[in-house]
């Protein structure tokens, strides 16, 4: 159970960065393409593509760890009020899981979105809203110390 706990903290970890390049080339894409009033390329749908299947990837591993495998979750779920008045242990089971999973709807949405527009102007906007939405809501819910959780950016 430990070293599966492991693995997915790892690869949680890890894909966070994943994530992150991809969030990063999808909204540049899209505003090199809105202000150079360019076609939707092969190249943005490809880098949508791996944003949205990092993210999914993400849901399923953190969905595993928060039922299944977190000490945290898991302690949070055995007396919910007290968690809640413990800042991190309400930072695992609330507001990094809600906050995460909303996003994760919000880039799926968005990509629905962008996929019935058939002009290449519609396309860069939706994807720029929505994907710059859900970046911004993922970047505050990681454990980076803002909220008084830190975790290594690095997980070997
Ligand atoms: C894009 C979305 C997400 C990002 C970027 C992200 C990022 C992270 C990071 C960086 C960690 C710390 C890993 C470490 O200690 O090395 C973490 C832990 C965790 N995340 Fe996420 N996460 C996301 C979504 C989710 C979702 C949707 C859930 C659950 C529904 C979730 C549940 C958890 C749990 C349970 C832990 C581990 C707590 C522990 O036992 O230490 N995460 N996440």
């Amino acid at each position: 159970m430990n070293t599966i706990y492991n693995i997915t903290l790892f690869l949680h970890s890890w894909n966070r960065w994943l994530i992150l390049v991809a969030g990063i080339v999808v909204i540049a894409s899209a505003i090199i393409g809105l202000s150079a009033k360019s076609e939707y390329s092969p190249f943005q749908k490809k880098w949508a593509l791996i944003y949205l299947s990092s993210l999914h990837l993400q849901l399923l591993v953190g969905l595993i760890m928060y039922f299944f495998l977190s000490p945290f979750t898991a302690q949070a779920m055995s007396n919910f009020g007290a968690a809640m008045k413990d800042s991190v242990l309400r930072f695992w089971a609330v507001e990094h899981a809600f906050v995460n999973v909303i996003a994760i709807a919000l880039a799926q949405t968005g990509s629905i979105l962008v996929k019935r527009k058939t002009d290449s102007n519609s396309k860069h906007k939706r994807t720029l809203i929505y994907t710059g939405i859900a970046l911004f809501l993922i970047l505050s819910m990681v454990p980076w110390g803002m909220m008084g959780v830190a975790r290594p950016l690095f997980r070997f």
